[in-house]
């Protein structure tokens, strides 16, 4: 009887201890092939930024992004073949140095709003305009 409840409570250990190490690993990320953003941003998250983009670009996804080899059809968001992500990747790191640098804001600030956002050069376009329209 005694020997029978010691097993019990041991096998009850382990099993804690097995749990504790299955929750202590951290969660796999989702996306495959994030190189500005942080790795493990959440789905919701990341659609968030995506949608930005979007609108600040007046774009759509496919602006930025390829088509599935295998399946046309569909959209491959890990591939970087188009020149555009790369540019946009490059436009994030620019945005940050600006916010950082000339703002003295500190990325990830969730209490202040970023000064410089893409919106605030592209204004719906993908290319901004560097001169005033001419007079007419
Ligand atoms: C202005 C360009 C641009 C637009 C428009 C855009 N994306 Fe992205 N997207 C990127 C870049 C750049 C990355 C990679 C970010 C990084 O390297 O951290 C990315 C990454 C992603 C990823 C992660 C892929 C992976 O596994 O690494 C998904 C999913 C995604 N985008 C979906 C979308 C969807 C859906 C839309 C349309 C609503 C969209 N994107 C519009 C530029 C864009
Ligand atoms: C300080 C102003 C400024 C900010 C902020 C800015 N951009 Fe740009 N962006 C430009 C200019 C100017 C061009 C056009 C460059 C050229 O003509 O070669 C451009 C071009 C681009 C292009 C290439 C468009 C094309 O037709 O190939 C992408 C993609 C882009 N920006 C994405 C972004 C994203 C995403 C953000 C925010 C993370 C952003 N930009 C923030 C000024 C800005």
């Amino acid at each position: 009887m005694l020997f029978k409840k010691k097993t019990t409570v041991l096998f009850m250990l382990v099993l804690l201890v097995l749990a504790g190490i299955a929750a202590s690993k951290p969660p796999k990320p989702t996306f495959k092939n994030l190189k500005v953003l942080p790795k493990n941003i959440s789905h919701d998250d990341l659609d968030k930024v995506m949608d930005e983009w979007k609108a600040a670009l007046g774009v759509r996804c496919n602006f930025c992004h390829s088509p599935r080899k295998d399946d046309p059809k569909k959209m491959d968001f890990a591939s970087d073949d188009k020149p555009e992500k790369e540019m946009a990747r490059d436009m994030y790191r620019m945005t940050a140095r600006i916010n950082k640098k000339y703002f003295h804001y500190k990325q990830g600030d969730t209490t202040a709003v970023a000064p410089v956002g893409c919106m605030t050069c592209h204004h719906g376009k993908e290319h901004p305009e560097s001169s005033a329209p001419a007079k007419k």
